[in-house]
């Protein structure tokens, strides 16, 4: 078999990827370790970016997404039962769109499977090797096709934080800095009407809550646990108790309860490998840094690597020139200590940490006393919230 770009993953950044390949006639075959229907009912991101729904315009996916997604103009954060409100239109001229990661992996494989373009659900045993040479190729097999290799001229690495890809760069290439946090979101989705127009961010002294929503009649909701623990810690009554008293402020205002019809537990880390490349193999999303979910990051920090990648391979193919593909660990790179700096920030702004120290907690009352007070302060959050333009869209 063989193709021009390689592509493992079929998460949101590997099925863009190969959609913006797509639309400049660039050949793609994407291998996925998992089957179609996990790929499209893993519940994770909700807030999508300006620049992400228009990456996902270009990609001619965002059809449902303009009919169904809620466009949001601000968001609040409680903090000393006080609850403040940042602007995110006002005081940035954007807003951001709240509409489920499932659903945009749901729009980007009927695309795909639409183009008539091959992706390979539930392959096993992928292997990428000789991307160091110019012949680099991805090795899997599955039930249909059996035992594989895909020749091609580039590896998309786009297997998020668990995948082959950055564990295949030989030792010593990748530098990695880490930050692994004292704590971890349970998240549940919930049959209820969201109660409160815009998501809801809480600082309170029994650890981190965030109100968020999918629809009119689905809630999304998150609570600071301890790192590893268990679900069953956390039946359903303990799971709503600590959410009404973390969101709870001076307003009245509660979230509505509902039916869980999901729930998780997310670990919470910084990670970044750099360069976010060696040889023919380009790490692309969760492959190659990971932020914690405060700052909603992960996912259109993922969609704007692979803007980066498209551009930078269509130039390859369309002039024959590598300046694009030369700077493209560079490029990256900028945006995303950009976004992991910010999601620390909010991650440190927002959370109690198991320690207890008061002067941490001083200092992060100081902030948020300053977000509410000071537009200056606000801007540079919702500047950061609502994403930095990405060149050339
Ligand atoms: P993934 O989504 O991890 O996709 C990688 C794909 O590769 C998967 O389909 C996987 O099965 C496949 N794969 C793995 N190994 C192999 C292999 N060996 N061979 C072939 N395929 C393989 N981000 C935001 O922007 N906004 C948010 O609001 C937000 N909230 C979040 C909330 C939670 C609770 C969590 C956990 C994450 C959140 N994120 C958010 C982060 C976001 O979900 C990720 O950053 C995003 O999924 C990254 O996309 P990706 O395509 O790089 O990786
Ligand atoms: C959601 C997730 C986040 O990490 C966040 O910061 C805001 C909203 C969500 O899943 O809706």
């Amino acid at each position: 078999m063989k193709t021009q770009v390689a592509i493992v993953g079929a998460g949101p950044a590997g099925l863009l990827l190969g959609q913006l390949l797509l639309g400049r006639g660039i050949e793609s075959v994407i291998v996925e370790a998992r089957s179609r229907d996990y790929a499209e009912h893993r519940v994770r991101a909700g807030v999508l970016e300006h620049g992400t729904v228009a990456l996902l315009e270009e990609a001619g996916v965002a059809d449902r997404l303009h009919r169904e997604a809620l466009v949001h103009r601000g968001f609040e954060f409680t903090f000393d039962g006080r609850r403040h409100r940042i602007d995110l239109e006002g005081l940035t001229g954007r807003c951001i769109t709240i509409y489920g990661q499932q659903e945009v992996v749901k729009d980007l494989i009927a695309a795909r499977l639409a183009s008539g373009s091959p992706v390979h659900f539930e392959a096993r045993d992928v292997r990428v090797e000789g991307f160091q040479s110019g012949t680099p190729s991805v090795r899997f097999s599955t039930l249909d096709a059996g035992e594989v290799k895909l020749e091609c001229d580039f590896i998309a690495g786009c297997d998020g934080f668990h995948g082959v890809c950055r564990d295949s760069i030989p030792r010593g290439v990748l530098a990695i800095h880490e930050r692994v946090y004292p704590f971890a979101w349970l998240g549940i989705l919930a049959q209820a009407r969201p109660s409160r127009e815009e998501l809801v961010y809480a600082n309170h002294d029994e650890g981190f809550a965030l109100f968020s929503m999918r629809s009119p009649s689905l809630t999304r909701l998150y609570l600071q646990v301890p790192p590893d623990e268990r679900l069953d810690a956390w039946p359903d009554a303990r799971i709503w108790g600590e959410l009404h008293r973390r969101l709870a402020a001076s307003d009245g205002w509660q979230p509505e309860e509902g039916d869980i019809l999901e729930r998780m537990v997310a670990p919470m880390r910084s990670f970044v490998a750099e360069p976010m490349r060696c040889g023919r193999l380009f790490l692309a999303g969760d492959a190659a840094h990971i932020v914690p979910p405060t700052g909603a990051k992960g996912l259109n920090l993922a969609a704007a690597d692979v803007w980066v990648l498209s551009q930078a391979l269509a130039r390859h193919y369309a002039e024959g020139h590598d300046d694009l593909l030369d700077a493209y660990s560079q490029t990256c790179l900028r945006r995303v200590w950009r976004a992991e700096h910010f999601s620390w920030w909010m991650t440190s702004l927002l959370h109690r940490f198991p320690e207890g120290d008061s002067f941490r907690d001083r200092l992060q009352h100081a902030q948020l006393d300053y977000l509410a007070s000071s537009r200056a302060a606000a801007l540079v959050l919702a500047e950061n919230y609502v994403g930095l333009p990405l060149a050339g869209l």
